[in-house]
């Protein structure tokens, strides 16, 4: 039982996802949570520029400072354990968990995927791979999901969806954009104000 979960993002890339969240807390929608430490495994990360600018502690935890991979991990598990973490969410963060960590924080973290699980998901399947994936195959909507993180790479329970139109002449570029403005950066503050409140 948490009052206020205390909430990570973990990131990779651009963060505009994080973005989105920072916003939506600044303007009152997570009350049930706040954003207290953003963790990224690539120094350099645009999503760290994010973080500084709102105030939001950060840290690097990147393979390049760990003898393997399950060092880097247990890094981060020590440090989520040591900013007493009670919420994850994974917004563009590109490293595959182990069962290991997921264990830990069992039903404790979210991912957000560009598209409709099952559809266009699982290992390999991040980017723009996956509008590439979604114009190959041709389907008309496409969309974003946000679900709870186990093992098998997103394979979680399914907490949110939102569906989003595919246009002719779409690029994967073009649809990117589109998933992420009209689901993506809806979605995940509304998921994540949920989960929170179902913590507390
Ligand atoms: C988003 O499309 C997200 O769904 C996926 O990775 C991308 C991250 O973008 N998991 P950003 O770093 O939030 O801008």
């Amino acid at each position: 039982m948490v009052e206020c979960a205390r909430i990570a993002v973990l990131v990779s890339g651009g963060g505009t996802n994080l973005q989105a969240l920072i916003d939506a807390q600044g303007r009152g929608e997570i009350p049930h949570g706040e954003i207290v430490l953003v963790v990224s495994n690539r120094r350099g990360a645009y999503a760290l520029e994010r973080a500084s600018e709102a105030g939001i502690e950060s840290a690097v935890v990147s393979r390049a400072d760990y003898a393997d991979a399950q060092a880097q991990e247990e890094a981060l598990i020590a440090l989520l354990e040591e900013r007493e973490i009670d919420l994850i969410v994974l917004a563009g963060f590109l490293l595959i968990l182990s069962e290991r960590f997921t264990k830990r924080f069992e039903g404790r973290i979210i991912n957000i995927h560009p598209s409709l699980i099952p559809s266009f998901c699982g290992e390999g399947m991040y980017g723009l791979k996956v509008h590439e994936a979604a114009l190959a195959a041709g389907v008309k909507l496409t969309g974003a999901t946000v679900h709870f993180v186990n093992e098998i790479p997103d394979g979680g329970e399914i907490i949110a969806q939102k569906a989003v139109e595919v246009r002719e002449g779409d690029t994967p570029e073009v649809l990117q954009q589109r998933v992420m403005e009209e689901a993506e950066w809806i979605l995940l503050p509304r998921a994540v104000e949920a989960v929170a409140s179902s913590l507390a």
